[in-house]
């Protein structure tokens, strides 16, 4: 289960999209089932029932709280033990129950860990939880591996030919034949922070890589905040989740919201492409690209990436 991303956790949706009617995602190649039983209680399980494999998915939640399988009726606790057998009062409920997830509920967004003991917790920036922000949320699926989504998000040279028409166009007027590009990056306890200069000007937006996979860019300075957070997050083989969230302290009237809103989900399509065109899908070895001296954030990503994640998975268990 949940191959090259094994032991993480990650965002898999809004909170706000989970409700009592069970709902499938998929999280690195391993299909889960999310509702919510009394009292909004989240579960997560493994979409899988014990007894003939099928969607759980496709099942209802109960009167009492339960998921209910589709197929011959079996009932589920939300942590997965097995309520009910129909016509099989006698047989021993114990051993076949369904696989439940350590799952959270924080910052509006329901986190998953990609293994049964987790020894972390979620890690995200505070801005997530604070209700005073004009907060939108967006996500869609690409077709490219989650790896190169997530280079592009943390790759700032790309910003005034990808984006020349929005978020690029600054750094295209300043931008000459011989310019320079320098990041000042600072190691952080969550990835790595940097801002990025080009010739004499200071830095015009700072970005951060948020470990496993996501990325926070701030585009104006304080005491405004115009924060764009993006999550690439694993879903099937070379399908990736693209979950974006903004947040922003000033202009937070309806109308300005939706001229916002609609500027950042078309700044993310101008990747699209682009990203979706990557070949080999999942980034490679460094040395099997070329690459040049402003490829450092995307490759100390790529490093930890091919040394971390790369090669695990996580057994079910017994
Ligand atoms: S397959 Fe789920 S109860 Fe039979």
């Amino acid at each position: 289960m949940f191959e090259d991303f094994a032991r993480q956790w990650t965002p898999v949706l809004p909170a706000a999209e989970v409700a009592k009617q069970p709902r499938r995602v998929v999280l690195a190649g391993t299909p889960l089932v999310l509702w919510r039983s009394r009292g909004g209680l989240l579960s997560v399980l493994v979409d899988r029932c014990p007894h003939r494999g099928v969607s759980l998915a496709l099942g209802t939640c109960t009167g009492d709280g339960r998921l209910r399988c589709g197929f011959h009726g079996w009932e589920f606790e939300p942590d997965g033990s097995n309520a009910h057998i129909p016509f099989n009062p006698g047989s021993p409920r114990g051993p076949r129950g369904a696989l439940a997830l350590p799952s959270r509920e924080l910052g509006g967004l329901i986190w998953v860990f990609t293994g049964f003991d987790p020894d972390t917790e979620p890690t995200f920036s505070p801005h997530l939880a604070d209700a005073t922000l004009a907060r939108f949320e967006h996500h869609e699926e690409w077709a490219c591996h989650w790896t190169r989504a997530m280079e592009n998000m943390l790759d700032y040279p790309h910003l005034p030919y990808v984006h020349r028409s929005t978020i690029g166009r600054f750094v295209r007027a300043k931008q000459r034949r011989d310019s320079t590009l320098d990041f000042d990056l600072t190691d952080t306890d969550y990835g790595y922070r940097f801002g990025a200069r080009l010739d004499e000007h200071p830095p015009g937006a700072y970005l951060s890589w948020y470990r496993p996979n996501s990325m926070i860019l701030d585009t104006i300075p304080e005491p405004r905040l115009m924060r764009v957070q993006i999550f690439c997050i694993p879903a099937e083989p070379n399908r990736t989740r693209m979950l974006l969230v903004t947040a922003r302290n000033f202009a937070k009237n309806p109308a300005a919201s939706v001229a916002f809103d609609r500027f950042n989900v078309k700044v993310l399509h101008q990747d699209r492409d682009i990203v979706e065109s990557s070949a080999p899908p999942e980034v490679p070895a460094e040395k099997l690209e070329k690459s040049v001296r402003t490829d450092r954030p995307t490759l100390t990503f790529r490093t930890w990436y091919l040394r971390n994640l790369k090669g695990t998975s996580v057994a079910e268990p017994a």
